[in-house]
């Protein structure tokens, strides 16, 4: 079973995904996977981030054969994976989380802004699997590791989509 462990940066993804693997959980971060494969080539200079191309990468997740565990990263959900889990954190939370890594200002509001409208959930829901979601907004990292592994436990109801709207959000940060 493959889990796509997905959301806007600074959710928390790989901090996550990191304490999984120290408890045994395989962790694959899709950057890596990349830059194994040679993916990271073209820069986009004006979002100072790198396009991937999904097919090139899916490929390149078929030849590691990695099937079993979690892929991390804001593009996994993307990719053909088994179940979703989203991290998600209120917009201004999340701009704080992404000011202490000194990211410049268009970028935190570019990801303020996804996150407010919902875009990686939008596009997680859009395909046939599983998708789950974890408000990691009040949450320690120890207590968003834990909703993670309830729901690769089997909790259904309490992590079920729907639940977070950050809508009214959107306009300060458009
Ligand atoms: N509840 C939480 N869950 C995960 N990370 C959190 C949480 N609260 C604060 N953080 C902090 O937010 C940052 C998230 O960074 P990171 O794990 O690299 O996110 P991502 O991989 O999604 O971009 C880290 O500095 C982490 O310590
Ligand atoms: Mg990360």
């Amino acid at each position: 079973m493959l889990i796509a462990l997905t959301g806007t940066p600074g959710t928390g993804k790989s901090t996550v995904a990191s304490e999984l693997q120290a408890k045994g959980w395989k962790a694959l971060e899709v950057n890596d996977l990349a830059k194994r494969h040679g993916l990271l080539r073209s820069k986009d200079p004006a979002r100072d981030s790198y396009d991937l191309d999904l097919d090139e990468l899916q490929e390149a997740l078929d030849k590691e054969k990695f099937n079993d565990g979690v892929l991390v990263g804001h593009l996994a959900h993307l990719l053909d994976v088994d179940m979703v889990i989203v991290l998600r954190c209120h917009p201004d939370v999340l701009a704080k989380r992404l000011e202490e890594r000194k990211w410049p200002l268009a970028k935190i509001r570019e990801n303020a802004l996804a996150e407010a409208l919902d875009i990686i959930l939008a596009e997680a829901v859009d395909s046939e699997v599983p998708v789950f979601e974890v408000n990691t907004t009040e949450m320690s990292p120890p207590e968003t590791e834990g909703a993670v592994l309830a729901i690769l436990a089997g909790e259904k109801e309490k992590y079920a989509v729907g639940n977070i709207d950050w809508s009214e959000e959107a306009l300060r940060w458009s």
